[in-house]
């Protein structure tokens, strides 16, 4: 019934911890990698902790966007987080991406949550009422995003993450160098 119902569903497994929600279709870049990046700053400030990047405005629509103001070094205080606004209604130009650590107490927002944008329960929505009982952060992390729910989005992370793999990853280089070339054609390709 959505992102909200989905996690919700997971109550049982997760109990009274704070936990860390995935979105497999984000897959992320980083060093440290970015959850383990998101994990140090929810030690640090024991807050809700929202992984976010910069997006264009026009590209709203595709994302939660937080109304934030900036407080520690990549940290923003948030004060509202609503689900694809519309470019002109988008409190700021920093989207959610498929990485939080949420307190056990959303559990309980999201219980209460109904349908909202495209019909479905939204996590977004849910994470906005904790705002009103505890501190949630936005954390603009270190590294790179790729939208693996976009087939060009999946291909681009398809082609970093062979360049980077450990056994394959020197071959697949020169390969992907080889056909880069400019007279590289499906007769020529290796
Ligand atoms: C979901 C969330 C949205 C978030 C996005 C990141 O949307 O609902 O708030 O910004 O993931 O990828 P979806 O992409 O599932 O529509």
């Amino acid at each position: 019934l959505g992102l909200g119902h989905a996690v919700l569903m997971a109550r049982p497994v997760v109990g009274d911890e704070p936990f860390a929600v995935l979105l497999a279709d984000d897959l992320m870049l980083g060093e440290p990698p970015v959850l383990a990046q998101m994990v140090d700053q929810y030690r640090r400030y024991q807050a809700g902790i929202l992984g976010v990047e910069e997006i264009p405005r026009e590209h709203s629509t595709r994302y939660g966007v937080v109304d934030a103001r900036p407080w520690d070094d990549r940290i923003y205080q948030v004060s509202g987080i609503v689900e694809k606004p519309k470019p002109e209604d988008a409190p700021s130009n920093l989207g959610v991406v498929g990485r939080y650590i949420l307190p056990a107490r959303v559990f309980h927002f999201l219980e209460q949550t109904r349908q909202g944008a495209g019909g479905e329960i939204q996590l977004t929505d849910a994470i906005a009422h904790l705002l009103n009982e505890r501190q949630v952060l936005a954390y603009l992390f270190s590294g790179r995003r790729f939208d693996c729910g976009d087939k060009l989005g999946y291909l681009k992370a398809t082609i970093a993450f062979g360049k980077l793999h450990p056994e394959v990853g020197a071959d697949f280089t020169r390969y992907m160098d080889s056909i880069c070339e400019p007279q590289a054609s499906a007769e020529t390709l290796p």
